[in-house]
């Protein structure tokens, strides 16, 4: 449908170079800026996006529905349980379908290749909009906000403190490509999997064993859920398996004195992180997910149009 640019899908972090990341930090800060102007900005007018959720949402739904009733398109929103994707309808025919009606496709789905098998057969991008195994749009917004506070992340530590899930890979796949470091302590049995992750060395990350040794001198500390969707049945295993890794006040003052903390949000507080840091001055999250919709509006726009000379 759309005139634009090369087809490209937006699946994982590494689908971008570090040249397509220094563009959208810097379109999304324009875009920000011109939303809080209250200026109009809709490059993508008559353009519609689907998004597909196999999976709940609060902050991936309203950040892509809003972003793109902003930037003058719409949106079409399908469940697993109002289409026929839940009556076991083959991907490759929704892809061939969906993909012939509307400019854009988002999803949020369980295994990767699902998505990746979606893609293969859609005429339009694809956005990941969580996966088992990653969740890019949230890193590109979390690197965005920490741009936003303190410059550039190259040269930084980022501390992963829990499990070690899409959150964790997406965030080894964003240290590889944009020249920082990740400090990640999980608990045993469930270590980030360099595979999964697909990078090429471990020379970006390190693992810790003690979840303060990640926090020592870390210029973002950051956390997700024990439990992620999809892994429900596991709960009460996790929940004793990951005890010790709280992100307490301690582990806030053993990172650098200006460290921030993050999370992807739902947080559950008195498990992953203590009320006291995700609610105390040294937590970014709104802000975070403020701009999961200003860098996914920049990527919306990337995706269909291209860089832009405004
Ligand atoms: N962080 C995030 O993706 O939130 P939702 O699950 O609410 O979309
Ligand atoms: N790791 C979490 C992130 C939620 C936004 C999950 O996959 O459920």
């Amino acid at each position: 449908m759309s005139n634009g640019p090369a087809l490209r899908h937006y699946l994982q972090f590494s689908d971008f170079t570090a040249d397509d990341y220094g563009y959208l930090f810097e379109r999304a800060a324009l875009i920000k800026k011109k939303f809080k102007a209250y200026e109009r900005h809709q490059p993508l007018t008559d353009r519609t996006l689907a998004m597909i959720f196999e999976k709940a949402s609060t902050r991936t739904r309203v950040s892509f529905e809003a972003g793109m009733y902003q930037l003058g398109g719409s949106v079409v929103h399908l469940t697993t349980g109002d289409s026929q994707l839940g009556r076991a309808e083959p991907i490759e025919d929704s892809a061939k379908v969906i993909s012939r009606m509307v400019d854009l496709v988002m999803i949020r789905t369980y295994e990767q290749t699902k998505i990746e098998s979606f893609a293969a057969h859609s005429r339009v991008p694809v956005i990941n909009g969580l996966t088992n195994e990653f969740h890019p749009c949230q890193i590109l917004a979390d690197i965005f906000t920490y741009i936003e506070h303190r410059g550039s992340i190259k040269g930084r530590t980022v501390a992963w403190v829990g499990d070690g899930n899409n959150m964790a890979n997406t965030w080894l796949q964003a240290s590889e490509i944009l020249g920082f470091k990740v400090h990640v302590s999980t608990p045993s049995g469930y270590e980030v999997d360099q595979s999964i992750a697909g990078i090429r060395s471990a020379d970006s990350y390190r693992v810790f064993k003690d979840p303060m040794e990640a926090c020592r001198g870390a210029d973002l500390v950051t956390t997700d859920v024990w439990t992620s969707m999809g892994y429900e049945a596991e709960n009460e295993a996790r929940r004793a398996a990951f005890a010790d890794w709280c992100v307490d006040e301690d582990m806030m003052r053993a990172a650098q004195p200006d460290a921030l903390f993050m999370h992807c949000l739902p947080a559950h507080r008195g498990e992953e992180v203590q009320a006291e840091v995700i609610d105390g001055p040294q937590s970014v999250v709104w802000d975070e997910a403020e701009n999961r919709m200003h860098a996914q509006k920049a990527l919306m726009e990337y995706l269909l149009l291209g860089r832009q000379p405004d």
